[in-house]
């Protein structure tokens, strides 16, 4: 049974309107911005480390596909067709919806107490006995118990930590240290990371532990109740049980007060 504290409120809905309307938007954003940026590689799939890195210098390592542009050299005879410049622009752009839809969660989550309440695992549950016990259910396939039904699992908890707070913002970074114009303007970002090359290998690291997030992401959903947990996400799921701070429950009057509730 899960130490984090139930809240149950059937009035509210299990998942804030602000939640689920950032979270969808980033999704949307994310899809874009893997897309685009799988295209971007194509047309370059050499990666370097340092601040210098072009066809004529020694790559770190190399993906073993054919290139969008023919001076490339990938040992393939064949040149894939050149989607580099719609998907620049997209990437870019879908990119600060990400930015900035990240932010307005930012602020909320840590406003409203959200990230302390619902995010960041509670103290029982912070041990590897906790956390090997939770993945222990997940492949016996045991469904949720009651208290996951309105409370994070530890394990759903630790990942949500992991692309809130550290991979989303170094995926960020990563991408801005690859800006000439910011780093112009704050050349640490990149030189604290090596390069704008060592940026763009790192930025091509942390695309993949987010790829990686969203694939067990979706299988924990999946696992938890994929239609239940995905009207909840999407509608709000009011009638569920809440992830919000429950409302006091209303006095019985002292006639009632002895018999059982409905
Ligand atoms: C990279 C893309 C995604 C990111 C970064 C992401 C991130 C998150 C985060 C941080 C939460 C917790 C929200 C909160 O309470 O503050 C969450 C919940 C959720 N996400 Fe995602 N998500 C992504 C993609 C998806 C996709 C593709 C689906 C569905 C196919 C999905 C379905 C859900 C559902 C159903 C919940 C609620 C889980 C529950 O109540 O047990 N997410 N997601």
């Amino acid at each position: 049974m899960s130490a984090a504290s139930p809240a149950r409120n059937p009035a509210t809905p299990r998942h804030t309107a602000l939640v689920r309307v950032t979270h969808w938007i980033t999704v949307l954003a994310f899809f874009a911005l893997l897309i685009t940026g799988a295209e971007i590689v194509v047309s370059h799939p050499r990666f370097y480390w340092g601040e210098v890195g072009n066809v004529m210098t020694r790559p770190l390592f190399t993906i073993p596909i054919p290139s969008s542009r023919d001076t490339v050299p990938t040992g393939f005879n064949y040149v894939m067709p050149d989607q580099n410049g719609w998907s620049r622009y997209l990437h870019f752009q879908a990119a600060w919806v990400a930015v900035l839809t990240g932010l307005v969660y930012a602020i909320y989550g840590f406003w409203t107490g959200h990230f302390r309440k619902n995010i960041f695992p509670a103290r029982g549950d912070r041990t590897w006995r906790a956390f090997s016990a939770r993945i222990a259910k997940y492949l016996r396939r045991a469904p949720p118990d009651e208290a996951e039904a309105h409370s994070y699992n530890i394990l759903q908890r630790t990942a949500y930590l992991g692309v809130i707070f550290v991979l989303f913002p170094l995926v960020i970074w990563t991408g801005l240290a690859m800006s000439p114009a910011f780093t112009a303007a704050f050349p640490a970002t990149a030189s604290l990371l090596g390069g704008r090359q060592s940026a763009r290998t790192l930025h091509f690291f942390v695309s993949g532990f987010l790829l990686l997030f969203l694939i067990i992401h979706v299988a924990m959903v999946a696992l938890s109740g994929f239609r239940s947990r995905m009207r909840a996400m999407i509608t709000g799921g009011a009638g569920a049980p809440s992830l919000t701070t429950p409302e006091p429950a209303p006095a019985l009057a002292p006639e009632l007060a002895n018999q059982e509730r409905p």
